[in-house]
C-alpha cells in the first residue's frame, strides 16, 4: 500500500481521445515530481514520419521496419504542449497534431509490428520508476505491473467539444461534427484492433470524466492515493459498457 510519503511507482493512465489523460498526467507527474510519459506522440511520431515518406498505413512490414530504426526521444519542455519530439534529432512536434497524422495514426498503431517497437521502448522507460505513463494499453501491456491504474472516460460528445474547443482557441477551421466523427472513428479503431485494444485493466480505477473538471478528477486521484486504496469500485462512475 501507499501514502503521501510513499506513492506508487508506477502510474498508468488509459482512455480514449480527449479523456484528460495528457492534462491530468501532467498534473499528477508535477505534483509527485515524477517523469510524465505520453505514449501516444510516439505513434504520432511514426504516423507523421510514414505521411512524410508516403508509406501507406496498410503497410506493415514498412511501417514496423520504420517504427524499429528511428530513434525517438521524447523530452521536457517548458513551454506548452510541455514536450518535445525528436525523430533522429529532428524536432517534428509541431508534426504531430497535424490533421494527416490525426486520420492515420489508429490504422498505423494497429500493426504488431510498429506496436512491439515502440511497446520495447515505453518498457524500458516505466522500469526506472517514478513515472505517470499515458496511453491506449499502459495499464493491460506496457506496465501491467503498475501499482497505481487509471482508466479516464468521458462521453464522445463531450471529449469532441474538447477537442473542438482547442482547434478553436487554436484557429483552425473544423466543425464540431467533424471531430465528432474523427473522435467516434479513432475510438472504434483503438477499441476493436486485435493487438494491445484500448481497454479498461481489470484493476484500474475508473473515472467518468464527462460532468468533472480536471481539478475535480486531480483531487479525486490524490485522494484514492492519500487511501492508499487501489480498489476500482473507489472509481467514480461505473465501467465502460
Ligand atoms: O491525445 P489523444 O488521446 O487524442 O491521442 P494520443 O494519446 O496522442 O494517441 C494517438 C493514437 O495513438 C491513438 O488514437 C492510438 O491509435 C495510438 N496509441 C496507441 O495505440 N497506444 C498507446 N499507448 C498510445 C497511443
Ligand atoms: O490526453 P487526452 O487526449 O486524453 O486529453 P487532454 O488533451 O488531456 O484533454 C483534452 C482537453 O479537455 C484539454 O483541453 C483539457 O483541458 C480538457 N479537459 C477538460 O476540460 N475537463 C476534463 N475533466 C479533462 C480535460
Amino acid at each position: 500500500m501507499w501514502s503521501p510519503n510513499h506513492p506508487p511507482r508506477a502510474i498508468a493512465i488509459d482512455g480514449p481521445a480527449a479523456s484528460g489523460k495528457s492534462s491530468v498526467g501532467q498534473r499528477l507527474a508535477r505534483h509527485l515530481g515524477y517523469l510524465y510519459f505520453d505514449t501516444g506522440v510516439m505513434y504520432r511520431a511514426v504516423a507523421f514520419l510514414a505521411h512524410e515518406q508516403h508509406i501507406p498505413p496498410d503497410d506493415a512490414e514498412r511501417l514496423g521496419a520504420l517504427a524499429r530504426t528511428v530513434r525517438l526521444d521524447v523530452l521536457p519542455a517548458p513551454e506548452p504542449p510541455h514536450y518535445a519530439v525528436r525523430a533522429d534529432g529532428r524536432d517534428i512536434t509541431w508534426a504531430l497534431r497535424l490533421p494527416e497524422v490525426e486520420a492515420t495514426v489508429s490504422a498505423v498503431s494497429a500493426h504488431p509490428s510498429v506496436r512491439a517497437a515502440l511497446t520495447e521502448q515505453q518498457r524500458r522507460v516505466g522500469r526506472q520508476g517514478r513515472v505517470v505513463m499515458v496511453g491506449r494499453d499502459i495499464g493491460t501491456v506496457v506496465m501491467p505491473e503498475a501499482e497505481f491504474k487509471v482508466y479516464l472516460d468521458a462521453s464522445p460528445e463531450e471529449r469532441a467539444r474538447r477537442r473542438y474547443a482547442e482547434l478553436q482557441a487554436r484557429g483552425e477551421p473544423v466543425s464540431y461534427e467533424a471531430v465528432l466523427a474523427a473522435v467516434r472513428e479513432r475510438d472504434h479503431l483503438d477499441s476493436t484492433r486485435e493487438t494491445a485494444p484500448l481497454t479498461r485493466a481489470p484493476d484500474a480505477i475508473y473515472v467518468d470524466t464527462t460532468h468533472l473538471s480536471l481539478d475535480e478528477v486531480i483531487a479525486h486521484l490524490l485522494n484514492c492515493i492519500e487511501r492508499g486504496s487501489p480498489s476500482p469500485s473507489s472509481g467514480k462512475g461505473g465501467p465502460p459498457s
